[in-house]
């Protein structure tokens, strides 16, 4: 059995935890020295695919401070836990006001512990920016979600992973992708993971077509190989722009198929296939299912997932 995969402390829309393995093995196939990744998110990517050297970046800043804080030092999982039990015991007593008092503090003055504490404690762990850039999920209506065990596993997560990042040569920047992509170099292999068209409207994530266009006219002209991560369809539609950016013999779609839930009961799964998107070949040996390539990395077969 593989192992787990490392999980962050952040959650985000578009988490790609259940994909880290396939995007790892793609990367396996490239000798690069940089990895560059525009839409880091929650960092769970690079997380478990470990490069020496990497430009992590994001539009959000929160998301960057968080990590920055955590490279230098300022943020440790001794801090953490102390801040998140001490808040945690506030919001047990005093629930859903809390909640939003922690949520007007960060609005008016952020801090990273603060948005820790409303990541995890919002509602679904949701990461969501009104249009001036204010957090504006409602409360997730757990007040005891701060016990001893959930702060445990943050503060693990916390430990683990300032481990892996003190042991790697890595940048966090707060820039939007046209920036960081413009540093691109031969030697890099740049993950792009960007929001889905159209499903976010919101200050950090408003995703429209045209930014879909230009990413994907940056990726085709780069010095240097890329994986793009994008979903191709579910069972209601097909994503038009992977025909319309990437019908080219340059470039390689590999599939994924995963469930994702909508609700509580297992009857209310929804498949869901994701697709990567290449500018090399991943594995010239296997055999190619149709015009698309057939992502060979499956630890089970599709039908059982
Ligand atoms: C699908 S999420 C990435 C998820 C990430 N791969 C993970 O597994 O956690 C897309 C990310 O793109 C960021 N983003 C949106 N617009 C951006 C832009 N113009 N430039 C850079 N980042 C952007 C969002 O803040 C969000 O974190």
């Amino acid at each position: 059995m593989s192992k787990p995969p490392l999980v962050p402390p952040l959650k985000c829309q578009g988490i790609k935890t259940k994909l880290v393995a396939e995007i790892g093995r793609v990367a396996q196939t490239q000798d690069f020295e940089r990895w560059v990744e525009p839409f880091c998110g929650s960092c769970v990517v690079a997380l478990n695919v470990q490069p020496k050297k990497a430009l992590l970046s994001d539009s959000n800043i929160h998301i960057i401070r968080l990590y920055q804080e955590i490279q230098s030092g300022n943020l440790t999982a001794a801090l953490a836990k102390s801040f998140l039990e001490e808040e945690g015991n506030k919001l047990r007593t005093e629930g859903e006001p809390y909640y939003y008092a922690v949520r007007e503090r960060f609005n008016a003055s952020p801090t990273s512990l603060d948005f820790l504490f409303l990541n995890r404690s919002c509602f679904n762990g949701v990461m969501r920016f009104n249009r001036s850039g204010k957090f504006n999920v409602p409360y997730g209506h757990k007040p005891q979600r701060f016990a001893q065990a959930y702060v445990t596993k943050i503060t693990n997560q916390i430990r683990r992973i300032s481990e892996v990042i003190s042991s790697c040569d890595w940048t966090f920047a707060a820039t939007d992708f046209r920036q960081t992509l413009k540093l691109a170099a031969p030697g890099d292999l740049i993950y792009a993971d960007p929001p889905y068209a159209g499903r976010h409207v919101d200050y950090f994530n408003s995703w429209s077509e045209a930014d879909e266009i230009d990413l994907a006219d940056i990726l085709k002209q780069l010095p240097c190989g890329f994986i793009l991560s994008t979903w191709h369809s579910n069972e209601f539609r097909k994503n038009a722009l992977i025909e319309k950016n990437w019908d080219d013999s340059r470039f390689h779609v590999l599939l994924r198929e995963h469930f994702y839930h909508v609700g509580s009961s297992e009857d209310l799964r929804h498949p869901m296939i994701e697709a990567l998107i290449t500018n090399f070949s991943v594995h010239a040996a296997q055999p190619e299912v149709k015009e698309m390539e057939q992502l060979a990395f499956f630890e089970r077969p599709v039908a059982a997932m």
